[in-house]
């Protein structure tokens, strides 16, 4: 059998939300787990955190999947609900929304269940500091804010916003997003959230009351040029593969699609079953690291579809058969996104339903 896996570690993922306890030792956790968990299963992760004070999710479908996996905690919709039928869902599911725009005011003064039935919802207003994404503006947000305060049915409200650059320590965009923040809120008791990940690990001052780690959850640093080891995190995905083939070259000889990488001595090319039909960039470029027995080897030949193609000199006694990581323990996907001109989401996201996942249980 092709035996590509990718094996999530989920007591990593119970230490990495314990180190994001240490780095925001006085706010409530939402951990994000959109996206399918960031590619790691939305409902094996969220059923070992019961510890975070609440989940978040983008959207309807996500949600949903959860609480008819049985998941209690409070579940958040980043993106608010996208119609007056998905709202009277947030209601039916025990939901929480942010509100971001006009449309979602308008459809949470209007809807009819809402005043016939008494039920009291939490809402997250969602304030533009500057991402220019989502979001009130500054001249919006009084008017806004006090029309849902005087709503029966708004129980509670949390003012939120989100980070553009936090992961770049040198970016002034967030301590200037920071004081629009501020600025816009500080004469509200409400609960405030600025925080991701880049926000939780290097800007104590986004911490407020609420923190949204996502990335760091997985074992990734969420800084330019670190890995997840910098701040104490463990991967939570390692993808691993076989070598199934070894190919003797002479010097001249090329490799794969392209003919791109030739032999400039005699060596030994190993062929690992994976490629970017499972998730595997394409765009890796020759020298991407792959882990075999401990020692790193370099890339070389383009990516297929199935298969990729790394160079083992003539040294190492490397057996058919034998294990390859492709990222996860011993080889951050932080650096493999880095040779592939991309980032750790994407290759967490982007693990194709071809690789089986096997979860190790706590
Ligand atoms: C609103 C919001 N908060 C928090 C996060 C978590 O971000 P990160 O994975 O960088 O921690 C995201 C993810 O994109 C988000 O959209």
């Amino acid at each position: 059998m092709r035996s590509t896996k990718a094996i999530i570690d989920l007591s990593a993922i119970q230490h990495n939300l314990k180190m994001v306890k240490q780095f925001a030792p006085k706010t409530q956790v939402m951990a994000v787990v959109k996206a399918d968990a960031y590619g790691h299963g939305i409902v094996k992760v969220s059923q070992q955190i019961p510890e975070s004070d609440a989940i978040a999710v983008a959207c309807m479908d996500e949600a949903i999947t959860l609480r008819n996996a049985g998941i209690q905690n409070e579940i958040i919709l980043l993106e608010g609900f996208f119609s007056q039928n998905e709202l009277r869902q947030v209601l039916e599911y025990n939901l929480q929304t942010v509100i971001h725009q006009e449309s979602q005011l308008n459809d949470l003064i209007q809807i009819s269940e809402l005043k016939t039935k008494p039920k009291k919802l939490t809402l997250w207003l969602k304030v533009d500091s500057g991402m220019n994404r989502l979001g009130f503006e500054l001249k919006e947000f009084s008017r806004v804010y006090h029309q849902l305060k005087n709503l029966p049915w708004v129980d509670s409200i949390n003012l939120m916003s989100h980070l553009a650059c936090a992961d770049d320590i040198n970016n002034p965009l967030t301590q200037s997003q920071v004081k629009r923040f501020n600025e816009i809120t500080q004469l509200l008791d409400e609960p405030k959230s600025m925080a991701n990940s880049a926000g939780v690990v290097a800007w104590p001052e986004t911490h407020f009351n609420w923190v949204r780690p996502g990335i760091i959850l997985y074992g990734c640093s969420p800084m330019i040029g670190l890995t997840g080891e910098h701040h104490q995190l463990k991967p939570a995905m390692t993808l691993q593969s076989k070598l199934f083939s070894i190919k003797q070259l002479n010097v001249g000889d090329t490799v794969g699609y392209g003919a791109s990488w030739q032999a400039k001595q005699p060596t030994r090319i190993g062929v690992i079953a994976i490629g970017y039909g499972d998730g595997y960039p394409r765009h890796a470029k020759e020298g991407t690291p792959v882990l075999i027995n401990g020692k790193l080897y370099p890339l070389v030949g383009k990516v297929s579809m199935d298969m990729i193609t790394v160079d083992l000199g003539m040294q190492d006694e490397v057996a058919l058969g034998t294990e390859a990581i492709l990222w996860g323990k011993g080889l951050p996907v932080e650096t493999v996104a880095q040779h592939a001109d991309t980032i750790a989401y994407t290759l967490l996201c982007g693990v194709t339903s071809r690789v089986r996942f096997e979860w190790l249980d706590v």
